[in-house]
């Protein structure tokens, strides 16, 4: 598997296509991260809050690949937000995977009412100068969140993890990132959920390319510079989730796959839904 990356603003690369993990569990968790990894995928997105980062762990070990070739992410649940709490829950998250050190941390959800994303970045960010954790991000972050963070710290995260698909393109989200340096990673790539997959622009498409609805929707991604992390716990389907380098869109199509749009009030808002 030929799998292009792309450079965060940090230096640090990552593969455009990783494995999601969520909501996979024990035996299916472990044998889905190992045959990803045996086939080619080199980032595996999982977090606290799902409670499979020992099962992820031994999926790395299982799929006999490097660890240093592994980009291997996970998320700081909204329970562990705070300075000390966060240092401490990145550790354990390392002891739970089996690993010494973080590629990527990110904080989960911002938590609004909890009040405590700045000092759980500074938390993150200590952790990055003690070389715990090599990348610092965030997940569902909107634009206020992040200006908070630059506010108080005057740093960036490298990557916002959204939810992110054609059906839910965040345009005026991901244009303040890519002004800032935040590289945008999309969850929920498929938008399978917004109903997307059987959409008729996104079917001709995919009879035009020969590829499935699910490469179609993908490739959006990729071709904006975003990168995903397509969940699926069969074989065949991840080794289908990359496969989306030899074909190119062209300027109808774009404008077609632009179309798609249903807009931010259709995403996730995380200033009302928190995930603890
Ligand atoms: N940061 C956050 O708050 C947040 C929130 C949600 C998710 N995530 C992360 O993002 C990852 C992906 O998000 P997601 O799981 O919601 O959505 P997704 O990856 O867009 O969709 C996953 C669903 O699509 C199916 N699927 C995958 N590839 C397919 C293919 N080629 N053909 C047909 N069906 C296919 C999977 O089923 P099978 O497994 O049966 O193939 C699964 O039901 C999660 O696993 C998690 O790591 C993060």
């Amino acid at each position: 598997m030929d799998m292009p990356t792309v450079a965060l603003n940090n230096g640090y690369s990552i593969p455009l296509v990783g494995l999601g993990t969520s909501p996979m569990l024990g035996r299916p968790c472990i044998r889905a991260v190992s045959t990803a990894l045996r086939n080619g995928y080199r980032l595996i997105d999982t977090a606290t809050k799902y409670s499979n980062e020992l099962s992820v762990g031994m999926g790395i070990t299982a799929s006999a690949v490097p660890r240093n070739d592994i980009v291997i992410q996970t998320k700081l649940a909204g329970g562990d937000q705070g300075f000390d709490e966060a240092i401490n829950a990145a550790k354990d998250s390392g002891r739970r995977l089996g690993i010494d050190h973080l590629d990527i941390y990110l904080i989960h959800w911002p938590c609004p009412s909890l009040g405590k994303t700045v000092e759980s970045w500074k938390a993150l960010l200590t952790l990055v100068d003690e070389g715990y954790v090599r990348v610092a991000g965030v997940s569902n972050f909107k634009r206020h969140h992040l200006q908070l963070l630059y506010d108080e710290t005057g740093r960036w995260p490298a990557l916002n993890q959204i939810q992110c698909s054609p059906a839910l393109q965040r345009t005026e989200l991901r244009e303040f990132m890519a002004e800032k340096g935040i590289h945008t990673q999309a969850w929920h790539p498929t938008g399978s959920k917004e109903g997307l997959l059987g959409d008729p622009s996104i079917i001709r498409l995919a009879r035009k390319y020969g590829k499935s609805p699910t490469q179609i929707a993908l490739k959006w991604a990729v071709t904006h510079g975003i990168s995903v992390v397509p969940k699926s716990s069969h074989e065949g389907r991840q080794i289908e989730n990359a496969d989306l380098f030899d074909f190119e869109y062209d300027s109808d199509d774009l404008a077609a796959l632009a179309a798609l749009d249903r807009g931010e009030p259709a995403a996730r808002d995380s200033d009302i839904d928190e995930e603890f």
